[in-house]
């Protein structure tokens, strides 16, 4: 029997809602479908509306008032906290896009607002959802990799000046090159080697003129003892930078190239001491040494919303939580104190 369809509403229809999303997500969710649209940009709101057959909200209440039962909140970062608060005492469930507000204290009050009226609250992090991380996950989890040892996560991209772009300004964004991107790859450290519990950071304003920044790199102590760096910049060209993931552990590694961002395939490669002979059929042997792991690619934007409307119809915790959301930033706020004050933070739990 086919599942039921979660009605879905969306907030900030015009941006990476109509790039990805929607069309990636909800539209071909088998389990969704788009009820109502809402954006402050009434012209686009009503163009994404007419285009995927759906109700143009005129005002956030009137979508609140449609008989949506979760909404996505995909609107600029300062916009978050107000929104996805609005949606819980409407009786709404809330998949929102990271960060999860600007702060520490906006990602709480989040997250109280929504366990107050007990609707459920995810976080956009949809690389996790990805088919080949989703098999690193795996081989980590079954000890393939051995001791856990070392991880790295990049995201870089070229973001020049842009005249009234809110992530170029601290108020509107929260941050920089690590608020927009780093937590992607903090989070997806978390997910491979569990919680970070010391950070030390720099950040950088080496490029652009703007307020945030528009670099970061961060040293990473997890709490099993194994050592982590990511790296952000929005000052490296798109084609320069491979996006790698690396994990690294007592027992081999594994090396991904492209798989971080917002594409469902990228290259990943294994060298697993011991552990090649016999690996499952989704993975080929490569003349360099190791296996290839190549998993059936998934739509992450479309993973992502099945997952949380299958959360709604089960009524169960959605896989990317409000508490996920809390906790990267918790992480990010111990980087930017870090890269403040030139000190090593404890991430609080
Ligand atoms: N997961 C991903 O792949 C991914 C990619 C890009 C952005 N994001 C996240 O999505 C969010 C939006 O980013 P973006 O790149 O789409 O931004 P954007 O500026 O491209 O688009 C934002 C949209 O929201 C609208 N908007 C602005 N203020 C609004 C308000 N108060 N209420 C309703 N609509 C409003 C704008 O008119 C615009 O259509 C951010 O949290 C960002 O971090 C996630």
């Amino acid at each position: 029997m086919s599942e039921r369809r979660v009605a879905w509403g969306v907030i900030g229809s015009g941006g990476i809602a109509l790039r990805r999303t929607i069309p990636e997500g909800i539209v071909p969710a088998e389990n969704a479908r788009l009820m109502a649209v809402y954006d402050v940009n009434q012209d686009v709101n009503r163009e994404v509306a007419q285009r995927f057959g759906a109700f143009a909200a005129g005002s956030l209440a009137e979508l609140l008032a449609a008989e949506v039962e979760a909404v996505y909140v995909a609107s600029p970062v300062f916009a978050h906290r107000e929104q996805v608060t609005a949606c819980a005492r409407a009786g709404k469930h809330v998949l929102c896009e990271k960060p999860l507000g600007r702060t520490v204290a906006e990602a709480e009050e989040m997250v109280r607002a929504c366990r107050d009226a007990g609707v459920l609250l995810g976080t956009g992090f949809m690389m996790r959802f990805h088919a080949q991380h989703r098999a690193a996950l795996t081989l980590v989890r079954e000890g393939r990799l051995g001791r856990p040892v070392y991880a790295r996560a990049q995201l870089s991209c070229w973001y020049p000046p842009v005249e009234g772009a809110w992530r170029q300004d601290p108020a509107l964004g929260g941050g920089g090159s690590l608020m927009d991107m780093g937590g992607h790859c903090l989070d997806l450290l978390e997910m491979f080697f569990g919680r970070v519990q010391r950070v030390s950071c720099f950040t950088s304003r080496a490029v652009h003129a703007y307020a945030v920044e528009d670099g970061a790199t961060v040293m990473l102590e997890f709490a099993n003892g194994a050592l982590g760096t990511v790296d952000v910049f929005f000052s490296i060209p798109d084609e320069a930078s491979d996006n790698v993931l690396e994990l690294y552990g007592s027992q081999g590694s594994i090396l991904a190239r492209g798989t971080i961002g917002q594409g469902s395939a990228g290259f990943m490669r294994a060298r697993l001491r011991g552990a090649e002979a016999g690996y499952d059929a989704q993975q080929r042997r490569e003349s360099a040494g190791g296996i290839e792991i190549a998993p059936e690619p998934v739509n992450i934007y479309r993973a992502e919303i099945e997952e949380f409307s299958r959360a709604v119809l089960e009524g169960r915790e959605p896989p990317v939580s409000g508490e996920d959301g809390l906790r990267n930033q918790r992480l990010l706020a111990a980087c930017y104190e870090s890269a403040q004050t030139g000190k090593t933070v404890e991430v609080g739990s």
